[in-house]
């Protein structure tokens, strides 16, 4: 089993750490662990946010464990070279096209979530987000306009076999939970969206045991937060499925608590190659300092071992012990409690 850690940059390295910990702790056999440079960190040590060695590193893992990166001191760089591009690179060199973003409310965190405590306890959602194409890979560009005006511009496609793919992803992810899907989309305006809709409604007839349904981006985010128990997977695009799911986190009750996994179709010899990250960002505020809530990372490193490496016991362990300890009140800053980075991954080593 060959993991590549991507630490990254701000919290990065100290919640890659606690999972690297959890994941020892498994004595999983003949694992080889590899460690690159991404990010801010990338461009420091190499010029380059995704340096040709780490996207080797990676290409030739089973699977990609990623911390965060974003860094404030490369803000002024010119895009290509900011720290955001290396989870961009990674994600289209690696054909990682299904982002999952599963959304449930822990036991005993009802309170925590910015809802009411019953519209939160019913939260138990997937949201199958589109990775490759949108307005996040379109040609993109500043240009002056013929009355001297500046104008930024970003080109929104999906093709068809783009939007098959991903349909097929959160389907199959339907089958597999509640047999509930949302498509969600921007039809009443964009001719993407149009696109989308026609497509995914095509794709529904070799799913007959699934329940289709439709809702534009903006009633959702509205309904996320009115009624959560609705939904059972949600599948979107690029963009929408960037907002939409930080938008659930916080009905969770902590972005400290979202793990995500990113597949494509490159199978291992165990399972999907795939990258798995926490949703959150590296939080430069807070970096070096120990106060991290390393849960989504290790969370998101549950999601590797039952998505590559097919350990669905081991997945369900860890996902267990992370429950035991946030039942027992061990709470990061981000639940307004006041553990720190290692104090929680102790805490969770302790019940695995
Ligand atoms: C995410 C992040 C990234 C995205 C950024 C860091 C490029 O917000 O994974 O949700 O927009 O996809
Ligand atoms: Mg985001």
């Amino acid at each position: 089993m060959k993991i590549a850690l991507l630490p990254g940059d701000g919290i990065g390295p100290d919640i890659i750490e606690q999972a690297r910990r959890v994941l020892d702790a498994l004595r999983l056999p003949d694992v080889t662990w590899f460690e690159g440079d991404v990010g801010g960190a990338g461009y420091k040590r190499h010029g380059h946010p995704l340096p040709p060695e780490t996207l080797e590193m990676a290409k030739a893992a089973d699977a990609v464990l990623f911390g965060a990166v974003g860094d404030p001191d490369c803000d002024a760089l010119e895009r290509h070279l900011r720290p955001e591009q290396a989870i961009l690179g990674l994600r289209s060199e690696l054909g990682l096209f299904s982002n999952l973003r599963p959304a449930k409310v822990f036991e005993g965190l009802q309170d925590m979530s910015g809802l009411k405590p019953e519209l939160a306890a019913a939260i138990d959602l997937l949201i199958v987000r589109e990775l490759n194409g949108d307005v996040y890979f379109g040609a993109k560009g500043q240009r002056i306009t013929d009355d001297g005006r500046r104008e930024g511009w970003d080109a929104m496609s999906y093709a068809e076999d783009e939007v098959r793919r991903i349909a097929h992803s959160a389907f199959r992810a339907a089958g597999t939970r509640g047999k509930k899907l949302c498509s969600v989309d921007k039809a009443n305006v964009l001719e993407t969206s149009q696109l989308w809709r026609d497509v995914v409604i095509e794709t529904a007839a070799e799913y007959p045991d699934i329940e289709l349904s439709h809702m534009y981006v903006d009633n959702a985010a509205m309904q996320l937060v009115k009624a959560p128990g609705q939904f059972d997977v949600v599948v979107t695009g690029n963009l929408f499925g960037d907002i939409l799911s930080d938008l659930a986190s916080m009905c969770v009750g902590s972005i400290g608590l979202l793990a995500s996994a990113s597949l494509g179709e490159r199978q291992t010899a165990f399972g999907t190659f795939g990258l798995y990250e926490p949703i959150h960002g590296s939080a430069p505020d807070i970096a070096g300092q120990g106060k991290a809530n390393p849960m989504a990372t290790i969370l998101s490193a549950a999601m590797m071992l039952r998505h590559s490496f097919g350990r669905e016991d081991a997945a369900a362990r860890i996902e267990a012990a992370v429950a035991k300890a946030l039942a027992d009140g061990i709470h990061g800053g981000d639940l307004g409690g006041s553990y720190g980075t290692e104090a929680i991954g102790d805490a969770v080593l302790e019940r695995l």
